[in-house]
C-alpha cells in the first residue's frame, strides 16, 4: 500500500495550514529580527510600526503574558530578545495586521539602536574561546595510545562538512484561533505536538489544558520543525491577546535566512591499521557548529558520537565531541540527526587509508565490517548484524567487481572525463538517544458504523507515517485498511506526545496503536464468542468477519460492532508504549541507548568532466535492511527520497554567508537536486528474510538510515578525482562542481 495522502497531493487538493480557514477578521504577524550577528540593544522603537495603516498591535519581549522563553531543551532562546542578540535573524519584535503585507512594510519602520559586539563564527575558534554548548563529550574504548603505536599505518587530516537548509516545501507557519475561556487552538506546521504545546501555555502564561494544538500534515519537517517554536508561539500569543485569529507564514528567503539548518562539522582525525588492513585504532574529534542557542544541537552531537565508527569493528577509539556556540541562528535536526555527519569523518579516513595502503576502498571496508560479537565504542555487544548481509546482496545485485574493473577501463583509456566509485555501509541506531523520548500513545476508537478512528502523536510529514499507522490498526483488527482512518495529531487527544523524529514515529505510535487495537479485538471476541456460544480461542476476525474454527461465522464486523455498543461494550482504547530495555549513562559513556540498528549498503558511480568540473550522478544500487516493511511502497520512497537528499548535502547545496554572519544564499542560488540530477539508475533492493523484534510488526524504521547513503557521491567523486591527481586533499563536503574545477586546476604544489 502507498502514502494515504499521495493522490492528494499529485491533485493538489491536500490541506495544509494554509488551507485553513483563518476566519473574516484573522490577522497576519510578522517578525522583526535582529540585523546583528552579535549585539546590545540600545534602544528600540516600534512607535511608527505601531501607527502604521492596517497595523493592529506591535509586540516585544514587555509584552508576552508569561515566560519569554522558547528554549528547547536549555532555556537560553527568548522569544524576543530583551537586552542583547546572538545572532542576524534573531526575533525582536512582532507586527500584527490585518495583512501579511500591511505586516511587512511596517516592520521595516521599526528602529532598532543595535551596538555591534565581536561575533563568532568558527567552531574550532569557539571551541577555543570555550564558547560551547553543555559539556564536552568523551569516549574511550580499548587502549587507542598502545593501539597505534602498534600500527603499520597511520593516516591522520581535518575534515569539514557542510550546512544544509530543510528546503521544506511549506515554510514555517501557524494559525492560531482564540477561544473562549482564553483558551487557543494553534494549527501548525511541526513535528513536536507535545513539546511546542507546552511552549505555547508557558509563554501565554496558561495552563496546557487551555491549549489545543492540531496538526493535520506538513508540508516537510525534515527535522526543520522539531524543535523551534517561535514561529508557533508568536502567532498564538498574537491571537491570544488580541482576541482575534493570527496567522504567521515565513516567506521562503526569511526561512532560508533565519532557520536553523543541518548543523556543519570540522573533525580532527587519526586512523591507524595493521598490515592487512585490520582497523587497530581510530581518534576523532568533533567540533559541531551549533549556532547562538542550544537548541537541539547537543541531542544531534549525541548521536553523531554514537556513530563515529560507522559500520566499522574498531577496537581501540578515542573520541570527543563538542558544540560550538557561534552567531548563526541556532542549528537543528535534520534528516538523520548527525549520523551522516558522524559517519562522514569515518568514511572519509577509510577511503584516505585504503589509498595509503593501495588497496580499493571497498576492500578496506570490507575487511571492517561490522559482525556479530563486535562491540561499539559505548559497549554495546552486537547481535544479528545485517552489515555483511546487505554489502554481499549489493555486491551480487550492483555487479560491483564488474563495475569497479569497468571504472579502472575507463579511465585508463580518458583523460577529459573520469569515473569514480564508492561502496558505503550503513549502521543506523534506532530509537531516541535520549531514553525519556521513547514512549507513544494511542487512541482507537469504532465507531456503531464499524468505522475505526485512530489518533495517535505522530505526525505525518510525507513519510507516511499515517499510512503505517493505518495498516497496523486494519492488521491488528482484523479489518480492510478502507474501515480506518487515521486523524489530526492534536494534543486534546494525545497529550505529551514525543516528536516524531530519529525515525521512531512508526516504531512507537504503531506499537501503541497495535496494543490499543489487541485490547479491542479481545473484548470483540469475547463478545462474538458469547453470541456464537462458542470457546473464545475458536473464534477470530479475519477481512472485517468473524471465522469460527477458521469458517465464517455469518457475523460480519459491522453487526458485531453494533450489537457489542448495544450490549454495553466499551469500543474505545487508549494505549501507552515504551521501548523497553533502553539506557545510557552520560558520564561513564556507557549503555544500551538504541533498541535495533538499521543496515544498509550502497554503491555510487560519477563521471565528472575534468575540464569543467561537472559531473553526473550515474548509478546509484541501495540495499536497505527494512525488516519485515510494513509497506514495501512508502519504504522505497523513503529510501529514495533520503538518498537524493544525502547526495544533494554532499555535493550541491551550499550555503554562503557574508563576513558579518548574514545567510547570502537565498532561493534562487540555493541548488537542491532535482529530477535531473536523480541518477538513470536507481536501483533499490529491500533486504530479503530480515526481521525485527524490536520493532511494531517485525518492521524497521526507514525515514533517516538511507540518508547515509548519500556520502557515497562525495566519495565517489573524490574517486574520479583522485584518478586526476593526488597532489593535494580533497575539498571539504559538499564537493561542488566549483570546488572540483578548483581541485583539477589548482597548481602543482
Ligand atoms: N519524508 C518526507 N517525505 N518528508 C519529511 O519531512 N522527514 C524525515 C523522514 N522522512 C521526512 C521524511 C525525518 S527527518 C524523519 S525523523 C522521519 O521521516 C520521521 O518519520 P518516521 O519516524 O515516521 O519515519
Ligand atoms: Mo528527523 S531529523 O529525526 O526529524
Amino acid at each position: 500500500m502507498r502514502n494515504d495522502d499521495t493522490q492528494m497531493h499529485v491533485r493538489g487538493s491536500s490541506l495544509f495550514v494554509d488551507d485553513i480557514p483563518a476566519g473574516h477578521d484573522a490577522l497576519h504577524a510578522v517578525l522583526f529580527t535582529s540585523p546583528v550577528a552579535r549585539g546590545r540593544i540600545r534602544s528600540l522603537d516600534v512607535s511608527k510600526a505601531a501607527a502604521a495603516p492596517g497595523v493592529a498591535a506591535v509586540y516585544t519581549h514587555k509584552d508576552v503574558p508569561g515566560l519569554n522563553q522558547v528554549g528547547h531543551v536549555f532555556k537560553d532562546q527568548p522569544l524576543f530578545a530583551v537586552d542583547a542578540v546572538e545572532y542576524i535573524g534573531q526575533p525582536i519584535a512582532l507586527v500584527v495586521a490585518d495583512t501579511a503585507r500591511a505586516a511587512r512594510r511596517a516592520v521595516k519602520l521599526i528602529e532598532a539602536d543595535v551596538e555591534k559586539l565581536d561575533a563568532v563564527f568558527d567552531p574550532r575558534e569557539a571551541a577555543a574561546k570555550g564558547l560551547i554548548h553543555g559539556k564536552k563529550r568523551t569516549v574511550v574504548n580499548g587502549d587507542p595510545d598502545a593501539a597505534f603505536a602498534k600500527a603499520k599505518h597511520v593516516v591522520q587530516g581535518r575534515l569539514a562538512s557542510g550546512p544544509q537548509e530543510h528546503f521544506y516545501f511549506e515554510t514555517q507557519r501557524a494559525l492560531a484561533v482564540p477561544g473562549e475561556h482564553d483558551t487557543i487552538k494553534v494549527h501548525a506546521s511541526a513535528q513536536s505536538p507535545g513539546a511546542f504545546h507546552h511552549h505555547i501555555a508557558e509563554v501565554l502564561g496558561i495552563p496546557m489544558h487551555k491549549v489545543e494544538l492540531d496538526i493535520r500534515r506538513l508540508g516537510g519537517g525534515f527535522g526543520g520543525k522539531e524543535s523551534t517554536a517561535v514561529w508557533i508561539v508568536a502567532p498564538a500569543m498574537a491571537a491570544f491577546l488580541l482576541k482575534r485569529p493570527v496567522k504567521l507564514a515565513l516567506e521562503r528567503n526569511e526561512d532560508i535566512a533565519t532557520t536553523g539548518k543541518r548543523h556543519a562539522y570540522e573533525y580532527d582525525y587519526k586512523l591507524g591499521l595493521d598490515a592487512e588492513g585490520n582497523i587497530l585504532a581510530y581518534q576523532v574529534d568533533l567540533y559541531q557548529h551549533a549556532g547562538a542557542c542550544a537548541d537541539i544541537s547537543l541531542a544531534v552531537l549525541g548521536r553523531s558520537f554514537l556513530h563515529v565508527c560507522g559500520s566499522y569493528r574498531i577496537p581501540n577509539i578515542r573520541a570527543t565531541a563538542v558544540s560550538c556556540r557561534t552567531n548563526i541562528p541556532p542549528n537543528n535536526a535534520f534528516r538523520g540527526f548527525g549520523v551522516p555527519q558522524g559517519t562522514f569523518a569515518i568514511e572519509a579516513a577509510i577511503t584516505r587509508a585504503a589509498e595509503e595502503l593501495g588497496l580499493k576502498p571497498e576492500v578496506l571496508k570490507r575487511r571492517n565490517l561490522l559482525k556479530d560479537g563486535d562491540t561499539l565504542p559505548y559497549g554495546v555487544k552486537l547481535s544479528s548484524v545485517n552489515a555483511a548481509r546487505c554489502w554481499e546482496t549489493l555486491e551480487v545485485s550492483a555487479g560491483l567487481k564488474a563495475r569497479r574493473e569497468a571504472v579502472e577501463a575507463y579511465n585508463k583509456a580518458h583523460t577529459d572525463t573520469k569515473r569514480g566509485l564508492a561502496v558505503v555501509p550503513v549502521c543506523f541506531g534506532i530509537s531516541f538517544a535520549q531514553t525519556a523520548l521513547n514512549q507513544a500513545s494511542s487512541l482507537v476508537n469504532i465507531y456503531v458504523d464499524g468505522s475505526v478512528a485512530v489518533s495517535t502523536g505522530a505526525v505525518e510529514m510525507g513519510q507516511g507515517v499515517n499510512a503505517k499507522i493505518r495498516i497496523v490498526a486494519a492488521r491488528t483488527l482484523g479489518v480492510p485498511v478502507e474501515r480506518v482512518r487515521v486523524d489530526t495529531t492534536n494534543t486534546s487527544r494525545i497529550p505529551n506526545a514525543s516528536p516524531t523524529s530519529a525515525s521512531s514515529g512508526a516504531d512507537l505510535n504503531g506499537m501503541a496503536t497495535k496494543y490499543a487495537c489487541e485490547r479491542l479485538r479481545s473484548r470483540l471476541l469475547d463478545f462474538a464468542a458469547e453470541q456464537l456460544k462458542l470457546e473464545v480461542s475458536a473464534v477470530d476476525i479475519k477481512d472485517g468477519e468473524v471465522t469460527a474454527s477458521g469458517k465464517p461465522a455469518g457475523l460480519g464486523w459491522d453487526k458485531l460492532v453494533k450489537d457489542a455498543q448495544w450490549a454495553r461494550v466499551d469500543l474505545g482504547e487508549h494505549a501507552f508504549y515504551a521501548t523497553p530495555d533502553l539506557h545510557y549513562d552520560m558520564e561513564t559513556e556507557r549503555g544500551r541507548p538504541f533498541a535495533y540498528y538499521s543496515y544498509g549498503a550502497s554503491l555510487t558511480e560519477v563521471l565528472v568532466d575534468c575540464l569543467r568540473g561537472t559531473y553526473s550522478i550515474e548509478a546509484v544500487d541501495i540495499v536497505q535492511d527494512v525488516g519485515e516493511s510494513l509497506s514495501p511502497a512508502i519504504d522505497r520512497g523513503q529510501i529514495e527520497g533520503a538518498a537524493v537528499q544525502g547526495m544533494g548535502w554532499a555535493t550541491m547545496e551550499q550555503l554562503r554567508y557574508a563576513p558579518d554572519g548574514r545567510v547570502l544564499t537565498g532561493v534562487n542560488a540555493y541548488k537542491v537536486p532535482d529530477i535531473k540530477f536523480v541518477p538513470r539508475r536507481f536501483e533499490i533492493t529491500l533486504l530479503k528474510d530480515s526481521s525485527n523484534p524490536y520493532a511494531v510488526c517485525n518492521s524497521k524504521a526507514i525515514g533517516e538510515p538511507p540518508f547515509v547513503h548519500g556520502i557515497g557521491a562525495y566519495l565517489a567523486l573524490g574517486d574520479a578525482l583522485r584518478a586526476v591527481r593526488r597532489d593535494r586533499d580533497l575539498p571539504s563536503l559538499p564537493l561542488t562542481p566549483e570546488k572540483a574545477f578548483m581541485y583539477l586546476h589548482a597548481p602543482a604544489r
